[in-house]
């Protein structure tokens, strides 16, 4: 072998090696590898709908909280598949027949409440225990030529009943609630987008960005969405346990390779949230004009599955030292209640 081709020779067992280490892992076994054993699948009809026999399906079967959707079910329809013939790249197995269901963003339309989609589809388990963790699994494909503007949300999971607090704006405290959507920004850019407690100096690690709005970024950038043709996303979320400490983990696998991966969180603050489903959330923005759709637009999903389980995140983690708020005037009264004691003592002391 001439030494010319030893370069030739390492570059392509590196690539062997790198596609074995990163190689696709489909959810299924995703799931398993994280011991997720219960799963569902959401129900697609048959037959094409209009925006009201869409509302009425997912009413029906998706388990809408407040049996409503929330925001834009009139930008909702089932519709013809726009791309039967382009497929996530390197993903097998899908079922590539049937409706899929188009979300509209009508022209100049931003945030929830002008344009796109808002609800929360809830998984009960049937025993009546809790999910600590779960994972979501959809397709999605954007119009050709799709203008990404600023930037949009994209659904993921939610937890905790309280479906107004923890996206829009409202902190995440941990107490009540927490959700973790993605979103794409400019140029089609990807990110996970949550709202979760920030101890221990988060926002100052490289790969997290703390956003005006109290919503985080992990890992802006790490994948570049494509229009025009279908991409599989995995989402799965562990809950820190114990409560304060951050050993909660989050990451999203693109067309079944692993693209981000973010440890060391702590997503809630209280036992007493779990992780309650499926957070259908889209839109471009961003609330103010400089996030508008130029055009009346769409997204268009398809084949969407749920995993859970009542295990939470075994990892190791650091302790919470920054406690939220009422944990704080908890140990100020009983500073308070101690000085006293103190002064009352050396008064009978004296
Ligand atoms: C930790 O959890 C993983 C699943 O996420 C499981 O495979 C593993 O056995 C658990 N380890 C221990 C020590 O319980
Ligand atoms: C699931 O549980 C929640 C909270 O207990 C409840 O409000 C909702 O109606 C349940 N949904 C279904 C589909 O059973
Ligand atoms: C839900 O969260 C919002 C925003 O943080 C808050 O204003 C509201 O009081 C909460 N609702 C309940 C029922 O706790």
């Amino acid at each position: 072998m001439p030494p010319s081709a030893f370069p030739a020779l390492i570059l392509a067992l590196t690539l062997a090696y790198n596609a074995q280490a990163a190689g696709p892992i489909a959810p299924t076994a995703v799931a398993a590898q994280y011991g997720l054993t219960t799963s569902t699948i959401l129900p697609f009809p048959t037959a094409t709908q209009s925006p009201s026999d869409t509302e009425s399906h997912l009413v029906s079967l998706w388990g809408l909280n407040k049996a409503h959707i929330q925001d834009g079910p009139e930008n909702l329809a089932f519709v013809a598949d726009p791309f039967p013939s382009k497929p996530a790249p390197g993903v097998a197995n899908t079922p590539t027949t049937g409706p899929v269901m188009q979300v509209t963003y009508p022209e100049g339309s931003f945030s929830h409440d002008t344009g796109g989609v808002q609800f929360y589809s809830l998984w009960n388990t049937t025993d009546g225990s809790s999910f600590n963790s779960m994972m979501v699994s959809y397709e999605i494909a954007f119009d050709a030529g799709f203008d990404w503007v600023k930037g949009g949300k994209l659904p993921g999971l939610r937890g905790g009943l309280n479906s107004t607090g923890c996206s829009g704006g409202n902190k995440a405290d941990g107490l009540d609630c927490f959700s973790s959507r993605l979103m794409w920004r400019k140029d089609g850019a990807g990110e996970i987008y949550a709202y979760i407690p920030t101890p221990n100096n988060l926002c100052s690690q490289s790969s997290i960005t703390c956003n005006s709005d109290f919503g985080i970024s992990i890992q802006r950038g790490s994948f570049i969405f494509q229009s025009g043709q279908w991409t599989r996303l995995t989402q799965i979320i562990q809950l820190n346990n114990p409560p304060d400490v951050a050993n909660g983990y989050i990451a999203l696998y693109v067309n079944d390779v692993l693209a981000i991966s973010q440890t060391g969180l702590q997503i809630r603050a209280s036992n007493s949230v779990v992780a309650n489903g499926f957070y259908f959330s889209t839109f471009f923005g961003g609330s103010d004009t400089s996030w508008a759709t130029p055009v009346t637009t769409h997204t268009f999903f398809r084949n969407v599955q749920l995993w859970g389980s009542s295990s939470s995140s075994n990892m190791t983690g650091s302790l919470v030292n920054d406690a939220p708020a009422s944990y704080n005037l908890k140990s100020s009264m009983t500073l308070s209640l101690s000085l006293m004691t103190v002064i009352v003592a050396s008064f009978f002391c004296a």
